[in-house]
């Protein structure tokens, strides 16, 4: 996709092996009812101040100025109801969350992902890396906000255990190895992008989760836990549940 007036995936390419979309995969988006958690309320005091589309317009504005027309840094988000859905589907259904676990968004846009996780899950590193530098800069500020309105709220044995961690660069230069958990929000990363990505996936360690939409990462090093449908910025996405495996 270009540079379009609109960033929604409407007609995602489709890639043999990469794409298995299925229509009768369940839905998370109804049964989404998040925000007044303590969570949910945290991550809005965050990025309640932003307009919904603030990310689309900063990615946006970045592209058309440095005349990148790369499908790859197409904009969406995830909602923090459905995405705090997912986190739930992973703890019940497959054997939960680690524990003090690293947590990485690869191409994190405006590091609601990186909030979310942190605020639903006690993992002790959140990190985003976002190749786009105004969208990085987003994060910057947003971690100013959590540090002087979110983290005095959070507890001592919270606060002091968890570690952010924003990289403005391209995922594929970074060495995200230590990661527990990997979300990637890929419905419009090319076939090529996600090709070397699941061979940065295979560094991962046993049992590691790998969250994608639209695409999964490919090769027998993956196990596929768990296909589903969760409402994005954009529309509803298939979300593929992985976890890499000795083989
Ligand atoms: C669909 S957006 C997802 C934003 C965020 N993860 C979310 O779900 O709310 C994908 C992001 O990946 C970024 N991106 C694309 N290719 C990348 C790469 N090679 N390294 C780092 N970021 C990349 C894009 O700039 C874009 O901001």
């Amino acid at each position: 996709m270009s540079d379009s007036d609109s960033d929604a995936p409407i007609d995602p390419p489709t890639f043999p092996g990469l794409t298995t979309s299925s229509p009768q995969a369940p839905s998370i988006s109804a049964l989404a009812h998040h925000n007044d958690t303590f969570p949910g309320r945290m991550y809005h005091k965050i990025y309640g101040r932003y307009a919904s589309d603030y990310g689309k317009t900063v990615s946006r504005g970045e592209r058309k100025r440095e005349g990148y027309i790369s499908s790859t840094l197409t904009y969406g988000e995830v909602l923090f109801e459905t995405f705090a859905e997912l986190f739930r589907v992973v703890e019940e259904r497959h054997g939960g969350l680690p524990e003090g676990g690293v947590f990485v968004d690869v191409g994190c846009g405006i590091g609601k992902p990186v909030f979310a996780a942190a605020l639903l899950h006690n993992f002790r590193k959140c990190v985003g890396i976002e190749i786009l530098e105004d969208l990085y800069k987003v994060c910057i500020e947003c971690m100013k906000t959590y540090t002087n309105e979110v983290k005095p709220n959070l507890g001592e044995e919270k606060s002091s255990n968890l570690q952010f961690s924003f990289l403005n660069n391209d995922a594929l230069e970074v060495d995200w190895s230590d990661a527990d958990v990997v979300f990637m929000n890929s419905t419009c990363f090319t076939q090529s992008l996600m090709i070397d990505l699941s061979y940065a996936c295979k560094n991962l360690k046993d049992g590691a989760f790998i969250i994608t939409t639209t695409r999964r990462v490919i090769g027998p090093s993956f196990l596929l836990l768990e296909e589903i449908k969760m409402e994005e910025s954009w529309g509803d996405a298939t979300v593929y549940i992985q976890q890499r495996v000795q083989r």
